[in-house]
């Protein structure tokens, strides 16, 4: 049988091209896995939470709204959607945000007094401003299912 210089270049084109994709893939990996790195991977996010609540709680702006939940539940539950959001390896297991919110006619002025309530954890964190923006713009999307008032 006689070997063409394709069919040998062929199986170095396909390796090669499979390592490119797995080095990129795992470039991209990293790259995505910034900012959870930077809130400080699990460890971080959960000091993070810990702090966040008590400060939603304190919130004269919103936390009426809070009065009946489940805080335990509800730092467990933005703990998991932090490190997914940020690109850590979570899945959160919490209900859909429009589910979550409906019937409580949150406003906008109340969205953006939690997102501030969760800047000044950060803040309290030392997280860096570059990291607390790329979270917090992670959340913006979520204004529209929650936000029905
Ligand atoms: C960026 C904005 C927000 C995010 C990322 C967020 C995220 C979440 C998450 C992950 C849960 C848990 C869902 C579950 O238990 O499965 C939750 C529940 C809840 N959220 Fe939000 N939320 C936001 C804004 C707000 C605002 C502005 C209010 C009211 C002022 C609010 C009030 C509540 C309440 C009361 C619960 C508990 C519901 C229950 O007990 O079943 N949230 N939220």
């Amino acid at each position: 049988m006689k070997t063409t210089f394709a069919a040998l270049l062929a199986p170095c084109v396909l390796v090669s091209s499979l390592f490119a994709g797995l080095s990129a893939a795992a470039q991209a990996q990293t790259m995505n896995d910034a900012v959870y790195q930077g809130l400080g991977a699990k460890s971080g996010i959960s000091k993070i939470v810990a702090d966040f609540l008590p400060i939603i709680l304190a919130d004269q702006r919103i936390n009426a709204a809070f009065k009946d939940t489940d805080m335990e539940r509800l730092g467990a539950m933005l703990a998991e959607q932090f490190c997914e959001l940020s690109g850590g390896p979570c899945k959160y297991s919490g209900k859909e945000m429009k589910e979550a919110h409906q019937d409580m006619k949150v406003t906008n002025a109340q969205f953006f007094a939690l997102a501030e309530d969760l800047q000044i954890a950060m803040e309290k964190n030392n997280i860096p401003s570059s990291v607390q923006n790329k979270l917090v713009a992670k959340l913006a999307p979520m204004q529209r299912p929650i936000v029905t008032k």
